[in-house]
């Protein structure tokens, strides 16, 4: 955990330091509550967490929290209390209780407020050189959310609350690039402060002359090719990267009734098909009887685990590359553009992109050793990748809470995207097809898995972060977009 570092531009500059520094307070739903020997916990939504035990004089200065401790304080923390409290708050902020204060208007008013977003949020004022050139990124928006305006971007770790139409038309003014020395001169320290913190969220970036268009200045190459929509709705349908809450959590019980499993009829005439349906007295093809006999396993036989001889016997039905091809992009009007590699794989894909990837958590499985491994469909191998125990056992445990199941699943397969190899060709689709594409895999993985006698289940939800930890990629390069729990299924009755 750091401080804001002082910068040269900040040192000694008019502002009054209280307004610059941001204060860390608990969020609005979350009340602290002390315990018998020192124990503190913080309550929220019907939760508890617990938090440590503490000496009274922390729980004393705890109290404060309420309303706001600057965040400067923890980082120089000398006293036996002030570690205390610094210990907490970090416990707190990891836990995603915090919000951090950063003006309050002469009233009493709160001007700007930031909200974590990501668990390993600490606010940082980036040091903005007077010379520099900066423009708000192009992921970054404003919009309406409840009574407050919020500035949000899917770059960002933190999205801020701003209560001040007049810092909203400082940040507005930012669509063009500015000198931060100049902005500093008109729009005085808050704002000089305000941009150090956004410019360390990445809504800000720095622009220079050799700058060949906006787009191209922010960010790599992997950033470029995303469209803005895509990328929110990335961040914003999975977890890791926001912190609203997702899954199935009925939000509109007792608003909405349940919408009908089936469709309510149109009003026009019906012609009945049974007639036209095959009679009982003919037996269903081979692929009838596997697609209904695919359903979702979700409990696995953990006596008998999958075998590695049966796990590449799935790999190779379901995703192996069959062959490969290269040739010209052809635009149609006679004109050709580079070469481009094409491969056939056993599942249509959009464009021919195969842009989705497999990766293996494997917990069970006779003859492969537990760790995380890229599926190489061009050489059909397994290769191991270094990721930390506690991830793995993170990743895991959010799969079996995802099924309700008793266990963990013997092998977790991650679809990741390679976002680039779709939006280099697509404009406005590129996520839509993306997801296409993984449910049209998703339904291959199952009747794959039933074929070979095993079982599998999809899990609708995964972790942008947990992800890029385990990989050590940015989340935009390549991020998972589905999950799928293989395994040998437990005997019903087990
Ligand atoms: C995109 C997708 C996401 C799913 N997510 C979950 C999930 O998170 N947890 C779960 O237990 N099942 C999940 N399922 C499985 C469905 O619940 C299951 O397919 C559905 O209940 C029909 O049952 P069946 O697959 O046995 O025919 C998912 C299925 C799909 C296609």
């Amino acid at each position: 955990m750091r401080a804001p570092k002082k910068t040269p531009a900040t040192r000694g500059r008019a502002a009054k330091p209280s307004a610059l520094v941001p204060a860390a307070r608990l969020n609005e739903r979350v009340t602290l509550e002390a315990h018998a020997q020192g124990g503190l916990a913080a309550c929220f939504d019907g939760f508890t967490v617990e938090l440590g035990r503490f000496s009274a004089k922390a729980i004393e200065r705890a109290l404060a929290l309420d309303a706001g401790l600057p965040i400067a304080s923890f980082a120089s923390a000398r006293s036996a209390v002030d570690k205390e409290i610094a210990l907490l708050v970090k416990r707190l902020a990891y836990s995603g209780l915090l919000e951090y204060r950063l003006a309050r208007s002469r009233g009493g008013k709160d001007l700007i407020v930031i909200e974590p977003q990501m668990a390993d949020y600490w606010p940082q004022v980036a040091a903005l050189k007077a010379t520099d050139t900066i423009a708000l990124s192009r992921f970054a928006y404003l919009r309406r959310r409840g009574n407050d305006m919020v500035l949000e971007s899917p770059r960002s770790k933190a999205l801020f609350k701003i209560c001040d139409p007049k810092v909203a038309a400082t940040i507005a003014m930012l669509s063009t690039p500015h000198k931060v020395g100049k902005l500093r001169q008109e729009h005085g320290a808050l704002a000089f402060a305000l941009l150090g913190l956004l410019f360390d969220c990445n809504m800000l970036f720095k622009v220079d002359a050799e700058s060949a268009g906006l787009r191209l200045a922010e960010g790599d190459g992997a950033l470029v090719v995303w469209d803005f929509h895509d990328l929110l709705f990335h961040i914003q349908a999975t977890e890791g990267r926001q912190a609203t809450p997702a899954g199935g959590r009925y939000p509109y019980i007792g608003l909405i009734p349940p919408p009908p499993a089936v469709r309510a009829p149109w009003g026009g005439e019906a012609i009945d098909l049974q007639p036209f349906t095959a009679g009982p007295e003919e037996a269903p093809s081979p692929f009838a009887l596997l697609l209904r006999e695919r359903h979702s396993t979700r409990e696995f036989d953990d006596a008998h685990p999958i075998t590695i001889a049966e796990l590449a016997r799935f790999l190779d039905r379901a995703a192996r590359v069959q062959w490969k091809w290269t040739s010209p992009l052809d635009f149609g009007d006679g004109s050709v553009g580079p070469d481009i590699d094409y491969t056939r794989r056993p599942y249509p894909s959009a464009g021919s992109a195969y842009e989705l990837e497999l990766y293996l958590l494997v917990a069970h499985c006779d003859g492969l050793a537990r760790g995380l491994y890229h599926y190489d469909a061009d050489r059909h191998a397994l290769v191991a990748i270094e990721a930390r125990a506690q991830d793995i056992e993170t990743q895991m445990t959010s799969a079996q809470f995802a099924m309700d199941a008793s266990a963990p699943p013997q092998i977790l397969v991650t679809i990741a995207a390679r976002f680039d190899r779709i939006s280099w060709k697509y404009s406005g689709i590129a996520y839509s097809l993306i997801l296409k594409d993984v449910g049209v895999l998703l339904q291959t993985l199952y009747l794959t898995a039933t074929d070979l006698g095993l079982g599998g289940c999809a899990i609708g939800l995964s972790n942008l972060d947990l992800f890029a930890r385990m990989t050590g990629q940015d989340f935009y390069r390549e991020g998972p977009v589905g999950l799928f729990a293989l395994g040998r299924g437990a005997k019903v009755g087990d």
